[in-house]
């Protein structure tokens, strides 16, 4: 857009020059690497457009060691583009987790950075309540510390096309790059359109005698002492069992995982993330679409053969390698996902067939949104369906691995165990997710079904085994032991509180007094969903839960659901909470969750006879205080 190709003025809050080169960091704040893609797309664009300025992608979490060197090398920064996604509650990924939490906490500082230019885009989902929380937070601040919006935050909605919400807010950020970034004989190589290459791994083919060595990455000893989402630590599994009984139609696993000998270790309330497999079904088709053969022995590569890095920095990070295709499809590659534009287009450039070519184009195109959104997002195609309907798009390795299928990403679960009961388990309980999409296609859930078909150590010596680390949640018991607690958690949400309930018993079992605890849980129907009925009764026998109030919702002529429980049960809880005590939701956050959340402001407006300004105040404060602590997904 010529319209902004003014000549350079040169003001006061220039950015810093380094070598003639002016610098613009682009951080990321990702979990599923879309964040992280987003900056590096941009990156690469900008690179090919602004030859007068070096752009530098960074992680939020390697950017700095701790609070003060984030403020120190903040300080110094001129321009800078945040990618921050935000999950579950409201909160930020796991890598922008540091960064949010010291500059969210510091929002009483005065104005210091007034040099910094900024741009903050976010990734959510509206169907969550705290719809790209984080995004906000940090453009509010980073305004109200003196930092000059370049454009207004930009709030990516995954339950739409959160692609179309990038590219968007990125039209809107390069009229005010080209300002800043431009000179005015550059103007004109700009007005040519830029066209991002399709990034390509380098691949060499090995020798299969050479595939002794692929297994090299099963071994359980990662090399690093806390065990982390890059460095998980490989775990047996134990013990599987199913909690459903034959007379459900649905089925939800039970599974520990041995973590002795690991280096991992947990608290109550933590969750495991999970590195399984895809289903071999899967990986046999994808196979065939390929055109390779299953013991295909392959390495990749970042580099070109003389060492200088190739496709500039929007090639993901490699997967160990060298490994069989079989290995690599089954490991590292996302296939049953929809997707995303960059993939079609990748996919595009690999077609020998100019009309499925063209057809691939156009549905990543501007003009396709609707299509897109609907062939694609609405009818949840696999990848593997699409590539299907495309069958002269045959990508190569390097591309089909850098370009077309995303990384398979580790499964999130609350723990559903206590270390005071199982020190050296850690157990997991996990709904298997099994639905017929619009296509007829039946989408089975990557980790839910792996868990599912595990073979545990107490039935075969050869079992199972999946990386895994913990990560660290606030979803903990209260420190003072005799306050009250309130739990809600249908379906899995049990899971959390099972680990609370063993924990409360051991504590029990060591003498300690503990406050009142009741349990909201809910499920179809006793005869088929009603998970570990008899360990509920028994934490009830032994005294580590006061009450157990379960909701069956098909059962009876009505539905009844947890929050219908907690109306009958209002000034019991309202009780509870006048004493100090401490309320905990945990499960699904898009119906459960907010209806949850609803029926407790309706508890305390009416118990507490407050009107509606004074009881958000209450629940807000509860929140605040860590009194009312959600675990929802
Ligand atoms: P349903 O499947 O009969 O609708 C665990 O999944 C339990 O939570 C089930 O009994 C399920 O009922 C119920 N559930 C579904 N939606 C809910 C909501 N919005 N609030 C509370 N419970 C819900």
């Amino acid at each position: 857009d010529v319209v902004h190709l003014k000549p350079l003025i040169v003001k006061k809050d220039e950015p810093e020059v380094d070598d003639g080169k002016k610098k613009v960091t682009v951080f990321f704040g990702t979990q599923t690497g879309t964040a992280e893609g987003f900056a590096k797309a941009l990156a690469e664009e900008a690179k090919a457009r602004y030859e007068k300025a070096v752009f530098k992608v960074v992680d939020l979490d390697d950017y700095a060691q701790d609070d003060d060197e984030y403020e120190e090398r903040l300080k110094k920064e001129t321009i800078a583009l945040f990618f921050v996604a935000t999950y579950g509650d409201g909160e930020p990924t796991d890598n922008a987790a540091r960064f949010y939490k010291w500059f969210s906490e510091g929002k009483e500082r005065e104005a210091w950075i007034p040099n910094l230019q900024f741009g903050v885009f976010g990734l959510g989902n509206r169907q969550y309540e705290h719809f790209n929380k984080v995004a906000i937070v940090v453009d509010e601040i980073l305004a109200a510390q003196g930092g000059k919006r370049l454009v207004s935050v930009g709030l990516g909605d995954d339950d739409q096309c959160i692609e179309d919400d990038f590219t968007a807010w990125r039209e809107m950020v390069w009229p005010e790059l080209d300002k800043l970034l431009l000179d005015e004989d550059d103007a004109t190589s700009v007005s040519t359109p830029y066209t991002a290459a399709v990034p390509e791994y380098r691949v060499v083919f090995h020798d299969i005698s050479d595939a002794s060595a692929q297994d090299k990455n099963l071994s359980n000893a990662n090399g690093h002492t806390t065990p982390d989402i890059q460095h998980p630590s490989r775990a047996n599994i134990a013990v599987r069992r199913e909690l459903h009984t034959p007379a459900s139609d649905r089925s939800c696993t039970h599974l520990e995982f041995d973590i002795s000998g690991t280096g991992v270790f947990y608290e109550t309330g933590d969750h495991v993330g999970v590195y399984s497999e895809n289903s071999i079904e899967y990986v046999e088709e994808a196979e065939k679409l390929l055109g390779f053969s299953p013991d295909t022995f392959f390495s990749i590569h970042i580099d070109n053969e003389d060492g200088t890095p190739r496709g500039g920095s929007s090639l993901a990070p490699p997967f160990p390698s060298p490994c069989t295709l079989r290995a690599a499809l089954t490991r590292y590659a996302d296939l049953l996902n929809s997707p995303k534009k960059a993939a079609l287009m990748a996919l595009a450039s690999q077609a020998t067939n100019p009309s499925e070519a063209d057809r691939l184009k156009f549905l990543a195109s501007p003009a396709g949104k609707d299509e897109y959104a609907q062939w694609v997002v609405a009818s949840q195609r696999s990848l593997l369906e699409v590539m299907t309907e495309f069958p002269s798009a045959k990508p190569s390795l390097g591309v089909f691995f850098a370009a077309v299928a995303p990384r398979l990403q580790p499964r999130f679960y609350s723990i559903s165990s206590s270390p005071s009961m199982a020190p050296t388990r850690i157990h997991v309980t996990s709904a298997l997710v099994y639905e017929k999409t619009p296509t007829g296609r039946i989408h089975k859930g990557v980790c839910s079904t792996w868990m599912k078909n595990s073979v545990p150590l107490e039935e075969n010596s050869g079992c199972s085994s999946a990386p895994i680390f913990v990560r660290q949640s606030n979803f903990k018991l209260p420190t003072n032991t005799s306050l009250p607690i309130i739990m809600i958690g249908p379906g899995t949400g049990l899971a959390p509180f099972r680990g609370f309930l063993q924990e409360r018993l051991a504590l029990k079992n060591a003498g300690t007094e503990l406050g009142p605890a009741i349990l909201f849980f809910g499920c179809r129907n006793r005869n088929m969903d009603y998970i570990y009925e008899d360990e509920l009764n028994g934490f009830v026998e032994a005294g580590a839960l006061t009450e157990l109030v379960v909701a069956f919702s098909r059962e009876g002529p009505n539905k009844q659901y947890v929050q219908h429980k907690m109306t009958e049960r209002a000034s019991d809880i309202w009780n509870m909470i006048s004493q100090g005590g401490y309320l905990y939701v945990c499960g699904d956050a898009k119906g459960m969750a907010k209806d949850v959340h609803r029926t407790l402001h309706t508890i305390v407006q009416e118990q507490g006879s407050l009107d509606n300004s004074k009881t958000e105040m209450m629940v807000k404060n509860m929140q605040m205080d860590g009194r009312y602590l959600r675990d929802v997904w």
